[in-house]
């Protein structure tokens, strides 16, 4: 089946590391070209420079005006923006007492607060006027399930898929459809501290179905394939991508 993504501009937030990088890899062999924004600057420059049609911005999608700035030197280099898919995050370790003022803040501020500014800036000067665009969130099971010691993380996770499923109708009808996915704990750098734990890895490992751990190609593939025209008819998804580690 071919995705139809040859030529397609895929704007991806939190690019250089884990699921991120994988589906810019993923894109760059599809075709797509490809803005990596994150704020790893010398691991950012050399995947753009490897991926080849590609350019790096360092974004903090805390900050609007970075946003903006990296919505338009997108603009500058490829004329239009197909697809957005927010990966941006931080891991959410400790972070469940209300005590904790500035955690929450953080957490809120890059996943829920983040997303949805770079949704704005991105289908306001390209989607919206194009008629035409793919968006992908990235939440996670913990919405579905609950995480120990991670209140935060949890809630502002639960907040990425309220914010798919409450704007993806509004903006379906400018023809973009917006969708998210639920990974469950796979490998990246995020989870590093996560499997080199063996008692936190064998519990993850008896979760899943097929009995071992997935990597960040396990969850950008399906978050590819939403980014085509393939999915067109799918919008306002909360997909489960967790091998049975959850299933609701
Ligand atoms: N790995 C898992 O098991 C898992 C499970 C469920 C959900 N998730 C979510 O998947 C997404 C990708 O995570 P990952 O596992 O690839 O981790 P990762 O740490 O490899 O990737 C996250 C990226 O986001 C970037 N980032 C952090 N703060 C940023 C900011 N303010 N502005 C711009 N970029 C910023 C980091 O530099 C990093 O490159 C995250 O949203 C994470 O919460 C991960």
């Amino acid at each position: 089946m071919d995705l139809g993504l040859t030529g397609k501009v895929a704007v991806i937030t939190g690019a250089v590391g884990g699921m991120g990088e994988e589906c810019a890899r993923i894109l760059t062999d599809e075709g797509a070209k490809i803005v990596l924004a994150d704020l790893r600057d010398e691991g950012g420059e050399e995947l753009a420079h490897e991926l080849g049609d590609a350019l790096y911005v360092h974004t903090d999608v805390t900050e609007p005006e970075d946003i903006a700035r990296m919505v338009g030197a997108a603009l500058g280099r490829f004329d239009t923006i197909d697809i957005l898919i927010n990966t941006a995050g931080i891991g959410g370790r400790g972070v469940a007492s209300a005590a904790d003022v500035e955690g929450w803040d953080r957490q809120f501020a890059v996943h829920v607060r983040g997303t949805a500014a770079c949704i704005k800036e991105v289908t306001d000067r390209a989607m919206i006027p194009n008629g035409y665009g793919k968006i992908v969130n990235v939440s996670s099971l913990c919405n579905h399930s609950g995480q120990g010691g991670m209140s935060a993380y949890c809630a502002a996770k639960a907040a990425i898929s309220q914010l798919t499923l409450g704007g993806a109708r509004g903006l379906g009808r400018h023809g973009i459809n917006m969708n998210c996915v639920s990974p469950g704990n796979v490998r990246s750098p995020m989870t590093e501290w996560m499997f080199s734990d063996p008692g936190r890895e064998e519990s993850v490992r008896k979760q899943v179905v097929f009995g071992r751990i997935g990597d960040a190609r396990d969850i950008a593939y399906p978050i590819v394939f939403l980014c085509s025209d393939r999915a067109g008819w799918i919008v306002g998804a909360d997909l489960n991508v967790s091998a049975g580690q959850v299933i609701y």
